[in-house]
């Protein structure tokens, strides 16, 4: 692992599979009700327009964290062991991450995205401001399956920090985008990377709670409409994905909550009846049929400190702010 660098290494594990992303498409497009995976709202414009929404007064996620690790950062210092090797699951700009380095003095820092190409400057930028942590950029689907490979185990074992704990961070409260299975199977492949490291390693992780639906529904249905512009790109993705012809002013953006399942979903629903074709096969929609793009589930807190223990990790704890909103846990390995 080397240290000192200005340029730090990358390694790209995931690779594009145009055909096999169709035959998503197509599968949840014929289904009924008809469904498309929240992966395909990211795309270029779609990844600017959520990061609009977190600014936005009704998107309070964001910026509660960010109050929470402000306040309580000196207090996670105390469990979450220096000299680790962070690994940051859905890194992006970074930005979480850098603001914690000198709350949790990392010996290394791993950021992990889909693509190494969002990492790429941003990690050139941050390795000049801190040059003697030593930073890899890993291009990886982890929502599929999260595992270090050889690759990284050899960038590992090769540097000064190759006995030291793992912390994964995975903040956001993007734990909430996988069903409660799906969950508990991210999280135990976590235990298993935070496990493989040196004594001591553990979770941090976001997770948005449960509230008011006066709250909750807001936070996904804004004034402003920036997350129906989020939403409804997702069409415009689509169409250039698998070549269908969705008019995306032809449907209109819900965001509600459902709280037998605790969660916000968001759907897109037909204002007119409509036929929507893309090659070799074609759906037609009836007014006030819906479309489910995604959802975001929310959590008790002992709710979810019991999906931590199914999932390995021993007792965790965690900060909230002073509404119980949202909370920050630590999940010791
Ligand atoms: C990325 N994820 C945690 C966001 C959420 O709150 O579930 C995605 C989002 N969808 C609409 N607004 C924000």
């Amino acid at each position: 692992m080397p240290l000192q660098t200005q340029t730090p290494p990358f390694i790209q594990l995931h690779h594009e599979d145009r055909a096999a992303m169709r035959a998503e498409l197509v599968a949840g497009l014929l289904e009924t009700p008809a469904n498309i995976a929240p992966k395909f709202l990211y795309d270029a414009l779609g990844s600017r327009l959520f990061d609009a929404i977190t600014e936005l007064p009704e998107y309070y996620p964001t910026r509660t964290e960010a109050a929470i690790f402000q306040q309580h950062g000196a207090d996670m210092a105390r469990v979450v062991p220096g000299g680790s090797i962070l690994l940051d699951l859905g890194a992006g700009s970074c930005a979480k991450a850098a603001r914690l380095f000198p709350v949790l003095r990392p010996a290394a820092y791993v950021a992990i995205d889909i693509s190494v190409d969002y990492l790429r400057d941003t990690l050139q930028q941050l390795q000049k401001q801190h040059p003697a942590l030593a930073m890899l950029g890993l291009g990886m689907d982890f929502s599929s399956r999260f595992a270090l490979g050889a690759d990284v185990a050899d960038w590992l074992a090769d540097g000064p920090a190759a006995q030291a704990p793992r912390v994964v961070f995975y903040p956001g409260s993007s734990i909430g985008n996988f069903n409660p299975k799906e969950a508990l199977a991210l999280l135990k492949q976590a235990h298993a990377v935070c496990r493989s490291g040196g004594q001591g390693g553990g979770l941090l992780i976001g997770v948005d709670r449960v509230k008011p639906q006066a709250v909750l529904e807001p936070a996904y249905d804004d004034a402003l409409g920036v997350t129906a512009a989020f939403n409804r790109n997702l069409l415009l993705n689509v169409n250039r994905v698998l070549g269908a012809d969705f008019a995306p002013t032809a449907w209109r953006h819900v965001g509600l909550f459902n709280a037998r399942l605790s969660r916000i979903e968001m759907h897109l629903e037909a204002t007119a009846q409509q036929t929507v074709r893309w090659p070799d096969g074609e759906r037609m929609f009836a007014q006030g049929e819906r479309l489910h793009t995604e959802s975001s589930y929310k959590w008790q807190p002992e709710a979810f400190e019991a999906l931590l223990q199914d999932a390995g990790f021993g007792r965790a704890r965690h900060w909230s702010d002073a509404q119980g909103w949202f909370s920050v846990f630590w999940a010791p390995a």
